[in-house]
């Protein structure tokens, strides 16, 4: 990656940060666009201790707003010639509907409309940059959503993991369909599903999609280091890659008030870690 310019968003938290940070590892231009000036600048110095030297930029933008998009993509436009990788990464998901300055169900606009209005923004200079590439994170929850093109702004009964999972759906049909306008011009188009991962996704979703997201995370944590221990392995720290929070003792406290059967070895654990 030495040499290479890389835009990515949601580059503040979770897997963008991680993405962002093994880039500049191997030495990668890392351009991060942040909603949060106090968290960008963080992100900037964490990628400048691991990539020195290597003018890493942080700009500025709210996602879910197209014009703030716009005017981002403009600024980066201006000041870099080439482009040679972009990842749309930045994402959310709301208990609640909410509807951005331009009308739009906030999901539909952070997930979907800014992965096309920054690509579409960045287009001429990811051309310069053949061959580049759009990569978009999209997920697998996008398995269970079907697009309702008469209610692409869920106006009609909200569900947040519903809308969720068509903002997920959207980012690949978007995706197929820039691979399939870009196929010949040099700039690939791909998206992922990055697997399960404890990032702060879902924390500021409100109600208890917020408490759902972590209690799985848990489990699925807890999954893991079982496995290792019928493995014969050591099984090492306490599989909560999030901060053991106030959050973490609720979770346990309810799943076990439900019966719902913790694997013993995780409990002991996470007890001696709350205590
Ligand atoms: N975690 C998982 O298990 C999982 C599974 C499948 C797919 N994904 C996808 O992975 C991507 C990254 O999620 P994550 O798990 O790393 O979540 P995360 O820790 O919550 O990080 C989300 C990132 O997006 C940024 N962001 C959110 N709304 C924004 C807006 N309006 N404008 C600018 N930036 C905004 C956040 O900025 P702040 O730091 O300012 O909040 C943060 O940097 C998302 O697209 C998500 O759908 C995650």
């Amino acid at each position: 990656m030495r040499g290479k310019v890389v835009v990515i968003t949601g580059a503040t938290s979770g897997i963008g940060q991680v993405a962002a940070e093994r880039l500049a590892g191997m030495g990668a231009r890392v351009l991060l666009v942040a909603r949060d000036r106090t968290r960008g600048a963080a992100s900037l110095s964490r990628l400048r201790e691991r990539g020195p030297g290597l003018a890493h930029r942080a700009h500025y933008a709210d996602l879910s707003s197209v014009a703030d998009t716009k005017r981002v993509a403009a600024e980066i436009a201006a000041a870099e010639p080439r482009i040679d990788v972009l990842i749309n990464n930045a994402g959310a998901l709301f208990n609640t509907r909410r509807v951005t300055a331009d009308g739009l169900e906030l999901t539909f606009a952070t997930n979907h409309v800014a992965y096309a209005v920054l690509t579409h923004g960045l287009r001429a200079c990811l051309m310069a940059g053949a061959p580049a590439r759009v990569i978009n994170t999209a997920s697998d929850a996008h398995r269970r959503a079907r697009l309702a093109f008469d209610d692409l702004q869920a106006a009609r009964g909200y569900s947040g993991l519903k809308v969720y999972g068509r903002s997920k759906l959207c980012n690949i049909l978007y995706t197929r369909e820039l691979a399939r306008r870009w196929a010949g011009t040099g700039v690939t188009a791909n998206s992922l599903h990055p697997g399960f991962v404890a990032t702060r996704f879902g924390d500021r979703s409100g109600g208890l999609l917020s408490y759902g997201i972590d209690t799985v995370a848990i489990f699925r944590q807890a999954a893991t280091y079982v496995d290792r221990i019928l493995k014969g392995e050591k099984p090492g720290d306490l599989p909560v890659q999030a901060p053991v929070s106030f959050k973490l003792i609720i979770n346990l406290k309810a799943a076990r008030a439900i019966g719902l059967a913790i694997p013993e070895a995780f409990l002991l654990r996470a007890d001696e870690v709350i205590e």
